[in-house]
């Protein structure tokens, strides 16, 4: 039996879902009702999404043009002469009407300092940092670099940037000083919002120290406001540095917002291409608002009164749209979640669950697979019963995962949602609809509305048509959230998304559509790994490693892991000189994670390391790393032509180095 056979069982959709006494009745309650209504995103897109817009966004200006442009000439464009704000969306409208409704919960690293904003706070937090901002110089389509603790401070330091039109640029704390460095001068931006420390785990993070060291060689950097997230005695930079709370007092507790066009820029986010240059992948205001809005509606089933819960980091595409935008813009109530799953034990999501009474619960595989690894036991007794819809983002989610996560933790009584998509793409994609779409373990299910989706022959770019077909995944057309370009570099936007197959967009992924039309994600085609849900490219780890004085030349794949979904292991080829003995190799390796760890961060540490004299190569140079993946895979028996490489018996050396280690 193939694994598709093994999986291919459909799981209807939950009775109590579809039970109006036990759950609110969902927007989208039958299968014959999603299809309508994406036939009609599909056929009458202006009508479709120009009610989509009206319903759920408030626009100072009304547009009149609800789409131009597209993928064949990269200018896109959503909801034209139109204006809006993104923060008044997801703040003050909230506020006016409801200011005691709490818009964050924040689950604080021990838990039992956790706190509450209600709209009404939320709106003078977020207006007094931007009046910080704008007395710091701050500009519409100036940038802003964030650099923070999972806190509620986060999440209001990018609406206050989005209240006054500047672009923010979130970097994930987990990054290194330099790779925060590479970031901020990319985007040239003149501040830097950050916190004294973050605590995560029981650990303290020295994050003002690594903004410090990153800020050494950012010229453009007039300003690091300093959340005091600990109280700790951190070194303030005089004339540059500035405390959040003491700027913050100095400013009125509201400041009109600053209306933008529906295709100004909201802000940028980096993510790694196949490239070792980090890509900064701009979303637009009103498009990128309806997309997370309407998912979040949709995909989530979001009602009034529930209780969102994100588990992502706000560094990543999934907290801007599933902690901060999409949430808030509906008004509801989000979960910001400071630690992690283990601490202070493997209950802690559940406690969580339970505390908050949370009814939308969304992690990745690779969390899902830890905890299950430690055993139900640590789930078992918690009251989860407030659950309505558990999601899952990141990676393919194994079969053994999705039905543990269905079991233990839904009951069977809750829908899973899949949901695949990009820091590109904006919002969910690829997903079911928890009252409408039967399910499949490890399946994304079909498409979200707007999205014409296409499995292409990966070397014709033909279409293939039909079911029971496998290829690469593109999309036909463009749809709100789609990201417009690449910060100051639109060239390798359409040359990264638009070129490769003219006329769609293109996302790096393989994929298959089973024999009920059904999507199953097959990972990724091009050099990007995929760690815990993070991304990484093979040449950002690469280049790491070549900056080491004693590599001459490295290699960098993806192989299976059990909990993290892929890991890293790197071949290295030392400079003639470098002693190779075993002692020193001991050493070698560690000084080689150290590096890694230096020039991107922790979570990109490769697990394994082979010191090797040669790497296989064709004879015009270029690396094959397809074979030692195959190697590492234990598929040495079927590793397909090798007599196109300049040296075959390269092959040999390294099946032995990679079996004896
Ligand atoms: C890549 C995008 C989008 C939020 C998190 C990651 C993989 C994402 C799924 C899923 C299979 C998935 C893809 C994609 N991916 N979700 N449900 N099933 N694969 O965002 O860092 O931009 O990574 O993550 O390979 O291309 P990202």
């Amino acid at each position: 039996m193939t694994e598709d056979q093994a999986t291919d069982v459909l799981y209807p959709v939950p009775e109590r879902l579809l039970d109006p006494t036990q759950c609110p009745e969902p927007y989208i309650s039958s299968m014959e009702q999603y299809q309508e209504m994406y036939r009609e995103s599909l056929d009458n897109p202006d009508q479709f999404f120009g009610k989509l817009a009206t319903e759920l966004l408030s626009w100072s200006k009304p547009f009149h043009t609800v789409r131009h442009g597209g993928l064949h000439h990269g200018d896109v464009a959503w909801f034209l002469e139109g204006q809006l704000n993104a923060a008044y969306n997801c703040v003050d409208r909230h506020a006016f009407a409801t200011p005691e409704k709490i818009a964050i919960i924040y689950e604080a690293d021990e838990p039992n300092q956790s706190e509450n904003i209600t709209y009404g706070e939320l709106l003078r937090k977020v207006c007094q940092l931007a009046g910080v901002l704008r007395a710091r110089g701050v500009r519409k389509g100036d940038t802003v670099a964030i650099y923070m603790p999972m806190i509620p401070e986060a999440a209001v330091a990018l609406l206050a940037c989005a209240r006054i039109g500047a672009l923010h640029s979130v970097v994930f704390a987990g990054f290194s000083s330099e790779a925060l460095r590479d970031r901020i001068r990319d985007a040239k931006s003149r501040v830097v919002i950050t916190a004294d420390q973050g605590k995560r785990g029981g650990k303290t993070i020295e994050t003002k120290r690594i903004v410090d060291e990153a800020v050494k060689e950012c010229p453009s950097v007039e300003t690091v406001l300093v959340y005091e997230r600990t109280g700790a005695d951190v070194p303030m930079t005089k004339g540059r540095d500035v405390w959040w709370g003491e700027e913050a007092s100095l400013h009125p507790n509201f400041t009109p917002v600053e209306e933008m066009n529906s295709e100004d820029p909201l802000f940028l986010l980096y993510t790694s291409g196949s490239t070792g240059q980090p890509k900064g992948v701009v979303h637009t205001t009103a498009g990128y608002l309806l997309g997370a809005a309407a998912t979040v509606k949709y995909v989530f089933d979001y009602h009034p009164g529930d209780i969102f819960a994100c588990m992502a980091d706000v560094g990543w595409i999934t907290g801007h749209s599933y902690i901060v935008y999409g949430p808030l813009a509906l008004g509801a109530t989000t979960v910001i979640f400071e630690s992690i799953p283990t601490y202070p034990t493997p209950s802690r999501y559940w406690e969580l669950i339970a505390k908050h009474k949370v009814t939308q619960f969304y992690t990745a595989p690779t969390a899902i697979r830890a905890l299950r690894r430690l055993g139900d036991d640590w789930v078992k007794d918690h009251d989860l019963s407030s659950l309505r819809v558990l999601g899952t983002v990141g990676e393919p989610i194994n079969p053994e995962a999705w039905h543990w996560y269905n079991d233990k933790v839904g009951k069977n009584r809750c829908a899973i949602v899949d949901t695949y998509w990009q820091t590109e793409t904006g919002s969910n994609i690829i997903t079911p609809l928890p009252g409408a779409i039967p399910t499949k373990a490890g399946s994304a299910t079909l498409p979200f509305f707007g999205i014409d989706l296409a499995i292409l022959d990966p070397v014709s770019g033909k279409e293939l048509i039909g079911n029971d077909v496998t290829g690469v995944l593109a999309i036909k057309r463009a749809w709100p959230s789609i990201a417009r370009t690449i910060y100051g570099n639109h060239q390798r936007f359409l040359e990264t998304y638009l070129k490769p197959y003219p006329g769609y967009y293109f996302t790096g992924d393989g994929a298959s559509r089973d024999k009920d039309g059904y999507i199953w994600i097959r990972g990724r085609v091009d050099d990007v790994i995929n760690v815990s849900g993070h991304r990484l490219s093979t040449a950002e780890i690469e280049s790491a490693l070549i900056m080491h004085h004693a590599v001459a030349e490295t290699a960098v794949i993806g192989a299976h892991d059990e909990v993290t979904g892929q890991c890293i292991h790197a071949f290295v080829c030392l400079k003639p000189g470098v002693s190779k003995g075993p002692a020193h190799a001991t050493d070698l390796n560690k000084e080689l994670v150290i590096q890694v760890r230096k020039v991107i961060g922790p979570f990109a540490a490769p697990k394994k390391i082979y010191l090797v004299e040669d790497l296989p190569k064709t004879r015009s140079g270029k690396l094959m790393r397809r074979i030692l993946r195959k190697i590492v895979a234990g598929e040495s028996d079927s590793l397909g032509d090798i007599s196109t490489l300049a040296d075959p018996s390269v092959v040999e050396v390294l099946i032995a180095k990679v079996g004896s280690s």
